[in-house]
């Protein structure tokens, strides 16, 4: 059974910058490009393997504050005003996790100015180095233009970096980045679409063990932005996670297990954030296409967790949880029989959790209301009536849950 877990962190962490790269116009890739331009801005100045790898750790996850497709695209100009905010909610979010704690303050500053004028009051060398490459490396991609030839691009890209050397970026670093870009290996590297594979050759091996503990914290980082994008699902990536948690110790799991059973619950619908909010915000029935849309939402997940080795049976119970008995479900219709007892309880935890909530369109059901739904999808042959009759059973116990998110949530906001 599942146990601490020996990964590749940057795999892990490639996963999860994928997630937020999701964008109104589609998956951007912006973390990665980001990454794979500071590390060269890292070795070019001589920094260390352990100080490049602070660099690139924290160019993968450097806009987690942001909450939604409006902001994502707000910060796409170059000369964005009012940057702090995401920067003060990516530092509060990775605060949270020990694992991630080190990356916060590189980015609360990692659009502080070299001229100083800055929020957090740092100017020049106060302000973290990795900072200042992100800074720099960040603008570089910003400016790029999908659209057209990237070799056509790189004398005013540098041209525009260069006038601004000493006022928004270090000029030290604008130096080094001047010669990285007289090669045009340097500009194709940004443009196939290999970035992870690029940036693992030239990186030292990520691998370590990470504690059930420590993936916990991680997936409690996540499950706020991924519920952050609404309001009305504010908590239920972690309903979900303590429901199925609940669960699986009810059903007489080891403690481990239960734990990945968690992990599996915070991150089940990470694939969420390619959904735009007008859908899942939406205060009435979604149209056929809108459904559609969402029903998008488990593909992903899964193909993002695929991409964490170590992470695959919780994957499969993660992203099958709206997969169903009769074979009916999305987005794989996989066959009732090959779905396991984890994914059938998460389907239960995750329908539970959602009926309890309130939505845009409704309040919270009453569990008169609740039984009734989760009986007519055992007889439809939606969920597994033994999970299904386990949380009936233990009814209050599970829906106390509900009160001890929200004050969670409510104590994170103060
Ligand atoms: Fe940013
Ligand atoms: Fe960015
Ligand atoms: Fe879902």
């Amino acid at each position: 059974m599942v146990k601490d877990l020996n990964i590749d962190y940057y795999k892990l962490l490639f996963a999860l910058s994928t997630a937020l790269d999701f964008t109104g116009k589609g998956l951007m890739k912006h973390h990665i490009r980001v990454a794979l331009i500071a590390q060269q801005i890292a070795r070019k100045i001589g920094l260390n393997e352990n100080e490049t790898s602070e660099v690139v750790c924290a160019s993968l996850l450097h806009d987690i504050g942001t909450i939604n497709f409006t902001e994502k695209a707000r910060l796409v100009d170059f000369e964005v005003q009012n940057t702090y905010d995401h920067c003060m909610r990516g530092e509060r979010l990775v605060n949270s996790s020990p694992l991630l704690k080190p990356l916060s303050v590189v980015i609360l500053c990692h659009h502080d100015r070299w001229d100083g004028k800055n929020k957090t009051g740092l100017a020049g060398e106060s302000i973290p180095l990795a900072s200042r490459i992100i800074h720099l490396a960040d603008r570089v991609d910003v400016l790029i233009d999908s659209g057209r030839y990237i070799l056509q691009q790189r004398d005013e890209i540098i041209k525009k970096i260069t006038s601004l050397a000493g006022v928004f970026f270090d000029p030290q670093l604008v130096l080094a980045l001047v010669d990285l870009a007289r090669r045009e290996s340097f500009w194709l590297d940004l443009t196939g679409g290999n970035y992870e594979r690029i940036l693992l050759s030239r990186i030292k091996p990520g691998r370590k063990n990470v504690s059930m503990e420590e993936l916990l914290s991680v997936g409690e980082v996540f499950a706020r932005v991924i519920d952050g994008k609404s309001r009305f699902t504010h908590v239920h990536s972690r309903l979900v996670s303590l429901v199925a948690g609940e669960m699986a110790e009810l059903a007489g799991f080891s403690r481990d297990h239960c734990r990945a059973m968690r992990v599996a619950g915070l991150l089940h619908d990470l694939g969420k954030l390619a959904v735009p909010e007008s859908i899942l915000e939406k205060p009435g029935r979604l149209t056929p296409e809108e459904y559609n849309i969402i029903k998008c939402h488990t593909y992903y997940t899964y193909r993002i967790l695929e991409m964490v080795e170590g992470f695959e049976e919780i994957n499969l119970w993660a992203s099958y949880h709206h997969e169903c008995l009769n074979g009916r479900g999305y987005p794989f219709g996989i066959d009732g029989k090959k779905l396991s007892a984890e994914s059938r309880i998460m389907a239960v935890s995750d329908i539970f959790s959602a009926l309890v909530e309130d939505r845009p369109y409704r309040l919270g059901l009453s569990r008169h209301k609740v039984e009734q739904i989760l009986l007519e999808k055992v007889k439809a042959g939606d969920l597994d009536a033994k999970w299904v009759n386990l949380l009936l059973e233990n009814y209050n116990q599970l829906h106390e849950l509900k009160e001890a998110c929200s004050m969670d949530i409510n104590k994170t906001r103060c």
